[in-house]
């Protein structure tokens, strides 16, 4: 297959704009997927991305595709679309290698990584929503790796589609004719095989010579116990054949290609891959660490030079997780080991806890990636079912979401810290700073004033207010961190924008903050999960949330239980769970006087021994708990 007839693109869109849906009517008209073996969002291969209908991971799948040219189609195509160049796009069979990418702000990411591996995009706007914030951030990241751009409006078919004005918004931010962008239904095919034949037509085919020696960029990896780490890879220049001994530049790491194939979207074996294709190599690399993504795979032997790389992902949210069985801390090793290997964003390293034992500190993209690798390791990584319990899963303690915080210590030393259990002393810190964000909000006008009184209740500085053709405004503010992560501030948007309005966020450097230890104490003890570092200004507020908020979701005990929120030993807010009250008399009938205060007596002292042997147990269902809403 001569390159000419290569295609690699990506779909791109904000969140359910329908990427993962129009990638089904390719599969479908590629015959890549036969229909009977179809089912909704194909490549959402997780079961936790088809529970919650959004992809997480990136997906690549390879598909044939007879091109006819028919006449009638070169019409279709537009006026305004003149195809790429004709004598590389005439009819005949063509390779397309799509590859499906997530929408949410925490797994951009992602979308950065597949960037590199593809020479254009379908930028999808779905027509009742108009542009929203990820339209916009991941047009600029593929506008940066100079991919060609094919919009399409996508969802026609709804009642609400407001498919001129979406045409509008689009025009004005890519500066094109309106004629240029194909108006779509992923979902009941129409114009889809318009759109893939633009891909055909206007997106150059691969460069690079198949007489080179080999250059593969890794994208993305998964992890084999018989192959070793299967490395995703774009092939740039050379080729490579199974058995070939192969080297990782960057991590100077040797290793065999065991098996090299496609994906169809399965892992499909082949003999060889070349110049300009989309595969996977097999690399009999069993150290997870050495298959990095951005890492260039050679022939053992070649001296070339590495492909670019990418920027390393940055961890925005941070949280310790440890095992609710000591036992299992081997188990959460392994699993984050594994998980890793699919997700480069992923950072963690071992720590101890007292009243938790060994576990983790984990760095996160954002609070739904955290969320997402704690349902995977409970899901996948599940130890034997013990006896007496059914469940088989890998229970686990999550401390509160943090961000990264730099302290200044009295004897000089400049600390990074992220996790309360390493926060020095009062007498020891000089000062603290805070990381400080851009916020880009893209709200419809009529939300405007829900959006800005958001703003106003958080610490804000407005930078720009833009308006976007006549029904949208772009709010940008600076705004630090902490309130975006520990205050979810995504979710409030969504829920005082009813969905509509969108973010996107990136950090802009530090700034210097006040920040304390606030610790929570559960019946006079220090729960070292619940702490978090805060704005002296607002610990008062926070710890009293913290206690009330745990008043509602600890189970009362048979004892009064004394909640309390600290900063630097002094008690600042204080909330008590009443004892629960057990009716010992019931199962006495009359009037026996003496039985029944022996009883009463008896659950006095009971109660009082249990209160002295002190310690609560707290379900690890409270931690998540606390940690959600
Ligand atoms: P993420 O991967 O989470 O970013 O979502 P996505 O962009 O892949 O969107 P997905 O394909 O999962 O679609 C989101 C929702 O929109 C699903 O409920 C789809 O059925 C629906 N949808 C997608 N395309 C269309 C369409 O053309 N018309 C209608 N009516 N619904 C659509």
């Amino acid at each position: 297959m001569i390159q000419n007839r290569i295609r690699n693109f990506v779909i791109l869109s904000h969140v359910d704009h329908g990427k993962s849906t129009l990638a089904d009517r390719f599969l479908e008209l590629t015959n890549t997927i036969p229909k009977e073996k179809m089912r909704e969002q194909f490549l959402d291969m997780m079961d936790l991305e088809r529970e919650r209908g959004i992809t997480i991971k990136m997906q690549p799948c390879r598909m044939d595709y007879i091109f006819n040219l028919k006449p009638s189609t070169r019409a279709e195509l537009g006026a305004g679309l003149v195809p790429y160049r004709n004598e590389v796009s005439g009819a005949g069979s063509y390779i397309l290698n799509l590859i499906d990418t997530p929408g949410h702000v925490d797994f951009s990411y992602e979308v950065s990584r597949s960037l590199a591996a593809a020479e254009g995009a379908i930028l999808l706007v779905d027509a009742s929503k108009g542009i929203q914030a990820q339209t916009i951030s991941n047009l600029e990241l593929a506008q940066k790796q100079n991919l060609v751009i094919i919009p399409a409006v996508n969802k026609i078919d709804l009642p609400q589609a407001k498919i001129e004005e979406t045409k509008r918004e689009i025009s004005d931010l890519l500066k094109i004719d309106s004629l240029k962008i194909f108006e779509i239904s992923a979902k009941q095919g129409n114009n889809v095989e318009q759109v893939l034949e633009a891909v055909i037509s206007l997106i150059p085919p691969p460069t690079g010579t198949e007489t080179g020696s080999l250059r593969a960029l890794i994208f993305d990896s998964k992890y084999d116990a018989y192959k070793g780490v299967i490395a995703f890879v774009r092939v740039f220049d050379g080729k490579i054949k199974q058995g070939a001994r192969i080297f990782l530049i960057q991590s100077k790491t040797q290793g065999e290609a065991k098996e090299i194939g496609f994906f169809k979207p399965e892992l499909t074996p082949v003999e060889e891959l070349k110049a300009g294709e989309i595969g996977y190599i097999a690399t009999g690399v069993k150290e997870p660490g050495k298959v990095r993504v951005g890492d260039t795979i050679t022939i053992f032997g070649s001296k070339v030079e590495p492909l670019p790389g990418y920027q390393e992902p940055k961890s925005m949210v941070f949280l310790s997780i440890y095992p609710e069985e000591p036992d299992d801390f081997e188990l959460l090793k392994e699993a984050l080991e594994k998980l890793r290997l699919n997700d480069a964003a992923l950072i963690f390293k071992p720590e101890l806890k007292e009243g938790l034992g060994r576990g983790f500190q984990c760095g996160f993209l954002g609070l739904l990636h955290a969320e997402i690798i704690a349902e995977r390791l409970k899901r996948e990584f599940g130890s034997a079912p013990r006896q007496g319990f059914d469940s088989g899963g890998l229970d686990l303690v999550l401390s509160t979401p943090s961000v990264i915080y730099k302290v200044l210590t009295a004897d000089g030393q400049e600390l990074l810290l992220y996790t309360s259990s390493d926060w020095p002393e009062n007498s020891q810190i000089k000062s603290s700073q805070e990381l400080w964000a851009k916020v880009e909000v893209l709200t419809p006008l009529n939300y405007l004033g829900a959006v800005l009184k958001l703003f106003k209740n958080i610490e804000s500085e407005h930078i720009k207010t833009d308006y976007l053709g006549a029904e949208k405004v772009e709010l940008v503010y600076k705004v630090p961190l902490r309130e975006i992560i520990a205050e979810n501030f995504y979710d409030k948007l969504k829920s005082v924008s009813q969905g509509f309005a969108s973010m996107n966020y990136g950090t802009i450097g530090w700034n210097k903050s006040d920040l304390v230890k606030l610790d929570i104490l559960i019946a006079g003890r220090k729960e070292e999960a619940l702490a978090s570092i805060v704005p002296e200004k607002k610990a008062y507020q926070e710890g009293k949330k913290i206690v009330e908020k745990l008043k509602k979701v600890l189970p009362s005990q048979l004892f009064a239980v004394p909640l309390q929120a600290v900063v630097g030993g002094k008690i600042i807010a204080r909330e008590t769970i009443s004892a629960k009250r057990k009716d010992v008399i019931a199962p006495l009938y009359g009037g026996d006087y003496t039985r029944k205060r022996k009883l009463l007596e008896k659950q006095k002292k009971g109660k009082k021994k249990l209160k002295e042997r002190g310690r609560i147990k707290i379900p690890p269902a409270i931690y998540l708990k606390m940690l959600r809403d």
